[in-house]
């Protein structure tokens, strides 16, 4: 077994039922275009285990009957389990975790070589001790490959062993307990057989999408380091295939297995392709140990462009395990698929692996680490620009409105019920009009566009998509004569709490604060970023997009007119009408109820979250978030409205005061927020916020973890705690470290040069940068 270096490991030292689903996804391996939970090889689906395999992107979409509506559900799917191991002593079951005496158990993510290993000693019921030690990753190097290498050492005994290697089609959505009513069969399963000497296979197809599925299994066994040529017996069932094997082992003796898999998809190469070729990539495979080299060689050069160094080593690993995480999520494998940011990864099937905004967040560490693989994000959100389209259209607008949930074609997947888990009853669900997840794609354009310099993209796709968002925006906003201010109304901002107002008749809200700065600041960014394309190309997108001088002067008095709502003392209002709504006492509620979901607890007891003056999440502080405050007064005074950092602080707090953090996105966006108004008190949400999915507590974990958070932490490092920002050609630096992050040591990738720095803490900030590649010049301008 391998040292534990750990700030590079994430560790477990027993084996806790109760905490096994969340280590399953905390732990769980990838490679951008496999995924796969940490289950125990040895489980089947309980209600302990849930072993998941999963191709990024590969969604089906099935319909339920729910409130006598047809209600569609567009899922990742579970795919066949490649895992599947366990083995047997003479007189006894098939060995399982859950049924044995476990004498000592370790398992430990080994972050840097994209590893895991567990290390099992137990006793069975008769005494007979065995250890069992096992590695597995998900190949880096090759994108369709998994491997497994398990080794048993009776401990105390000598006598017959029989292993059994399967590949399981016997695969549901069955992760998330309140989605249970969804349809949740999304396979079925075409055949089952044998190749080789050492193969066995599996093909099966999603039943509404039609991905073509093949996966492949090559087992080898060792005794003593030789080869062992065990007799296999297959048993090909309909929708399982497992090959057995019986050996002898004498007292001490060690066996050795490895299970190679591949996975290919009809969405990887054509559908007649995938059977064969997952067979030809084991037959062409080599052993174990070798191809790990490559993986490990694939994570060297991942972690060598998101390098990043602190001195404590808890700081340390939380970084590395979110950029872990993103990293598995998004690989440069990843950058050549058509997929958007689940927010809990693809190891999981919460939000049925839907895309959200989430994007926004994991956005700024790839794009200064893995520009390709952000544009290829945007990319995404370019190819169903159409789509975008035709919802505007349908929904009385005009421009790209893009769905608030979304899947394999852009289509609005938000389904208009939630089940209620608390009461079991369905629940309307008005989220999906939370059109300012538009802003956020505008925005991350806006952010590649500075930090790489890619004119490219932005003449081929950036320009026409933040055009037609800009233009969304111009035909939401409705002027008030009366005010001579634009507004927009009947919209759900980041708070996912206030859907509409008590006694309403129709849904949303009015004047989110934070929909509508997005909205203006969308409408001005799209016109500058159009100014930068090159006069023939300029002409090209007037005439496709049927562009006027007037619709540009129309987007300028929109986004100086547009209506902000304040509250008598001065500060900014979350929505027009929030402080009217009736005062809500969160601490009393707790002590009496605990930490149930508000909206949930709330609509069991015959209640509405709706009525009282409480967030989800931070709302109005994205806006802090994204911007410093200096750049927000900018903002305002543009729209004529007077603004000032004292007016910014007591916003936030008054904001704070109403918000329940009920979303892993709340923390970190205050952190952010609040860095340069009250460093203290970001110190404490970011601490808070990095520890997100570390805590048994934290059950949601068990579903999948949660990437949006894992993503915000970074940014805020970057934007606000070493201060990094793009001014035309230069980086700025202005750091304002917290005490416990001196000296942070990082990579980053400016206009395709490669630089470290080294920012400290000191009375005077400290900042040393290195070019790690010269790639041209780059005027780096150290502020401070
Ligand atoms: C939040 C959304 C977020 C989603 C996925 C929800 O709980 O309210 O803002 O996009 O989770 O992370």
């Amino acid at each position: 077994m391998m040292e534990m270096d750990k700030a590079w490991c994430i560790h477990f030292d027993h084996y806790d039922p109760a905490d096994e689903g969340r280590r399953e996804a905390l732990l769980a391996l990838g490679n951008g275009c496999l995924a796969s939970r940490a289950a125990a090889p040895e489980s089947r689906e309980d209600k302990i285990h849930y072993p998941g395999t999963y191709r990024v992107g590969c969604y089906n979409e099935l319909i339920t009957q729910i409130q006598g509506q047809d209600v569609k559900n567009e899922s990742i799917v579970n795919l066949p389990n490649w895992l599947p191991f366990s083995f047997r002593m003479e007189r006894s079951d098939w060995f399982s975790l859950d049924d044995v005496t476990i004498l000592d158990y370790e398992q430990t993510l080994h972050m840097q070589q994209g590893l895991l290993t567990r290390k099992v000693r137990f006793s069975d019921e008769q005494g007979r001790q065995t250890l069992v030690q096992e590695r597995r990753f998900v190949s880096m190097a090759q994108p369709n490959l998994m491997a497994l290498s398990i080794a048993l050492t009776p401990l105390n005994w000598s006598g017959k062993l029989e292993l059994q290697s399967n590949l399981d089609g016997r695969v549901i959505n069955n992760k998330v307990t309140r989605y249970a009513p969804f349809n949740k069969v999304h396979l079925e399963i075409l055949n089952t057989g044998e190749w080789g000497e050492n193969g066995i296979e599996l093909l099966a197809r999603t039943n509404q999408s039609s991905v073509t599925v093949a996966l492949a299994a090559r087992t080898n066994l060792w005794i003593a380091e030789q080869e062992h040529k065990a007799q296999r017996v297959v048993n090909h069932e309909d929708d399982h295939v497992s090959d057995y094997r019986r050996i002898s082992l004498r007292e001490g003796e060690e066996v050795r297995l490895e299970k190679i898999a591949a996975l290919y998809t009809s969405l990887d190469i054509p559908e007649d392709a995938c059977a064969r070729t997952a067979q030809e990539t084991l037959l062409k495979a080599s052993d174990f140990d070798t191809l790990f080299t490559a993986h490990k060689d694939a994570w060297q050069n991942l972690w060598q462009r998101s390098y990043i160094e602190v001195d404590a080593a808890d700081q340390l690993c939380y970084f590395r395990l979110h950029i872990f995480h993103i990293l598995q999520n998004f690989s440069p494998h990843t950058a050549k698929m058509d997929v958007g940011v689940p927010p809990s990864g693809w190891q999981g099937e919460e939000y049925h692996g839907q895309v959200f905004w989430d994007e926004l967040f994991v956005f700024p560490f790839l794009t200064f680490h893995f520009p390709d693989s952000a544009r290829a994000l945007l990319q995404y959100r370019y190819r169903r620009l159409d789509t975008a389209r035709k919802l505007a259209k349908e929904n009385g607008y005009r421009g790209a409105m893009f769905p608030w949930r979304s899947a394999s074609d852009g289509e609005e997947e938000t389904p208009p019920f939630q089940l209620n888990p608390i009461s079991g009853e369905w629940m309307e669900d008005r989220t999906c009009l939370q059109r300012h997840v538009g802003a956020a794609v505008a925005y991350n354009i806006w952010y590649y566009a500075k930090v790489t310099g890619d004119q490219q993209f932005l003449a081929d796709c950036g320009a026409e998509l933040i055009l037609e968002i800009a233009r969304f925006w111009a035909s939401i906003s409705k002027h008030n004569p009366a005010l001579n201010r634009y507004e927009i109304h009947g919209v759900v901002g980041p708070d996912e709490y206030q859907t509409m107002y008590p006694e309403a008749n129709s849904p949303g809200v009015s004047n989110n604060t934070y929909t509508n700065v997005m909205a203006a600041w969308t409408l001005c960014q799209a016109r500058r970023l159009f100014e930068q394309l090159n006069p023939q190309r300029q002409q090209e997108l007037m005439d496709k997009l049927a562009l006027s001088s007037e619709e540009f002067e129309h987007w300028d008095e929109v986004s100086r007119r547009m209506r902000i709502v304040f509250r008598e003392d001065g500060t900014i209002s979350q929505f027009e009408g929030f402080d009217q709504l009736k005062e809500f006492d969160l601490q009393k509620f707790r002590e009496k109820h605990g930490h149930q979901r508000l909206d949930w607890a709330l609509d069991a007891m015959g209640d509405s979250v709706e009525k009282y003056r409480i967030s989800k999440q931070a709302d109005t502080a994205v806006l802090l978030y994204l911007f410093t405050p200096a750049e927000l007064v900018n903002q305002f005074e543009r729209l004529g409205y007077s603004l000032n950092e004292d007016i910014l602080k007591r916003t936030i707090t008054n904001h704070l005061s109403q918000t329940a953090h009920e979303s892993s996105l709340s923390r970190f966006i205050y952190a952010g927020a609040l860095a340069s108004l009250s460093t203290d008190q970001s110190w404490s949400f970011y601490k808070e916020a990095q520890q997100i999915d570390m805590s048994p507590e934290d059950k949601g974990a068990s579903e999948g973890i949660h990437l949006g958070a894992m993503g915000g932490t970074l940014a805020v490092l970057l934007h606000r705690y070493l201060g990094i920002k793009v001014k035309s050609d230069y980086l700025v630096i202005t750091p304002s470290l917290p005490e416990a992050l001196s000296p942070v040591r990082i990579s980053l990738n400016f206009r395709g040069a490669e630089y470290v720095c080294e920012i400290s803490r000191t009375a005077e900030p400290l900042v040393k940068v290195a070019e790690r590649v010269n790639a041209g010049h780059i005027n780096l301008n150290l502020s401070k």
